[in-house]
């Protein structure tokens, strides 16, 4: 068990010792541009129909073919131009996330499955830009653990296309049985994953009512990562996704004869930052002695484990 912490440590020092933060961050996408070029309309999104794009996912393999998982989530283009950028430092995506719950996936792993989604925004179908997993409250490992024993998790991809350029990302949510049931989907886990996300994104202290939740029911509420406050507004809307199991990936396990697979109901999120740490490099860079210490330490330690 020591030698297995040890090796973890080994693993992880280059990341720990750049920056804590860093043992979670994930690459940046070097595509993803910032929000000067959109057009945001008054939605704050496109609907992908319109561009013969679709609000389910492709997932490949499935049997019978063509079965899709729901595009459940919208972060609305209207919202702090800094959130819809893919990247940690000044408050962005990855750092929302942060706030939620969620990190990138284990050491840096991709689990290796991949779907398309098409936004209709011009870019055609595209695999997801990452998969974010729950951390179950431990920033570092905490997405290993969902790996193993399953948990919450999202895939995204942002409409920003020249056809749909709004910024907002759309992503697709739902929880995952343990890797033993090879991350099936739990019963009702397109919405109850959902629910959860909308549940810690509004900091909300009891369970949303996934049966009770309707077009128009609204949450919100406050989470902050690295000095950064975030305010998330959620509507529930109907009108996009059906509310059906027919064609949905995993609809035999999700689905029961009185409970569809999907209810029909997107989140709309509207994020704002409403508060800063007052410089925000602080937060950021290993500055303080007992930081500047620990990498030290962990720099010079990886040849020594890596030796054992
Ligand atoms: C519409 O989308 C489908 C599936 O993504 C694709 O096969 C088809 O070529 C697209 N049609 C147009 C006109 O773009
Ligand atoms: C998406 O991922 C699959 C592997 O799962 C790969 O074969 C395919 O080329 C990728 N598509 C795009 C557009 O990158
Ligand atoms: C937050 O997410 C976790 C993991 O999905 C879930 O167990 C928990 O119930 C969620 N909290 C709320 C208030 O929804
Ligand atoms: C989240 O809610 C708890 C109480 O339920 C509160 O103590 C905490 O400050 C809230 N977090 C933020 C960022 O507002
Ligand atoms: C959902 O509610 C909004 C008003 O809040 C309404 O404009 C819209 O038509 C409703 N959608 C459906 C599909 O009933
Ligand atoms: C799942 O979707 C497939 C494909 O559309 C459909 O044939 C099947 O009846 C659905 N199963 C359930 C349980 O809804
Ligand atoms: C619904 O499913 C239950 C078992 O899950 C079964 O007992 C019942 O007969 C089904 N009802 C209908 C109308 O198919
Ligand atoms: C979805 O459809 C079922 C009937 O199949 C209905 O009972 C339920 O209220 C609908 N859900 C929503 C959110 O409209």
């Amino acid at each position: 068990m020591a030698a297995m912490s040890l090796f973890f440590l080994a693993l992880c020092a280059p990341a720990l010792a750049a920056s804590h933060y860093d043992a979670r961050a994930p690459t940046p996408n070097p595509l993803w541009r910032r929000g000067s070029s959109r057009n945001v309309p008054p939605a704050g999104f496109y609907d992908p129909r319109n561009g013969n794009g679709s609000w389910l996912t492709s997932v490949p393999d499935t049997f019978p073919a063509g079965l899709g998982e729901p595009l459940n989530a919208i972060i609305l283009g209207s919202s702090d131009s800094s959130v819809l950028v893919d990247q940690q430092t000044d408050g962005g995506w990855r750092n929302y996330m942060f706030s939620v719950g969620f990190g990138s996936e284990c050491l840096g792993q991709h689990d290796g499955s991949n779907q398309g989604a098409n936004l209709g925004d011009g870019n055609g179908l595209l695999n997801q830009t990452a998969v974010l997993r729950w951390d179950y409250g431990d920033p570092v490992f905490g997405t290993c653990t969902e790996t193993v024993e399953g948990g919450n998790h999202i895939r995204y991809w942002t409409q920003d296309g020249k056809k749909a350029d709004s910024g907002a990302i759309f992503v697709a949510v739902s929880y995952e049985k343990p890797i033993a049931d090879q991350h099936d989907i739990i019963f009702d886990g397109y919405n109850l994953g959902r629910d959860w996300f909308v549940g810690n994104a509004t900091n909300q202290s009891s369970l949303v009512p996934t049966t009770q939740v309707t077009n128009g029911s609204t949450y919100s509420g406050q989470t902050s990562y690295g000095g950064y406050t975030y305010h998330t507004d959620v509507t529930y809307v109907s009108g996009f996704l059906p509310n059906t199991s027919i064609g949905v990936n995993h609809n035999l396990t999700v689905s029961s004869n009185t409970t569809n697979a999907l209810d029909g109901l997107v989140v709309l999120l509207n994020v704002q930052i409403v508060s800063k740490p007052s410089s925000a490099g602080i937060a950021l860079s290993p500055t303080r002695p007992w930081q500047l210490l620990l990498s030290a330490l962990l720099t010079a330690s990886v040849p020594a484990f890596l030796l054992l």
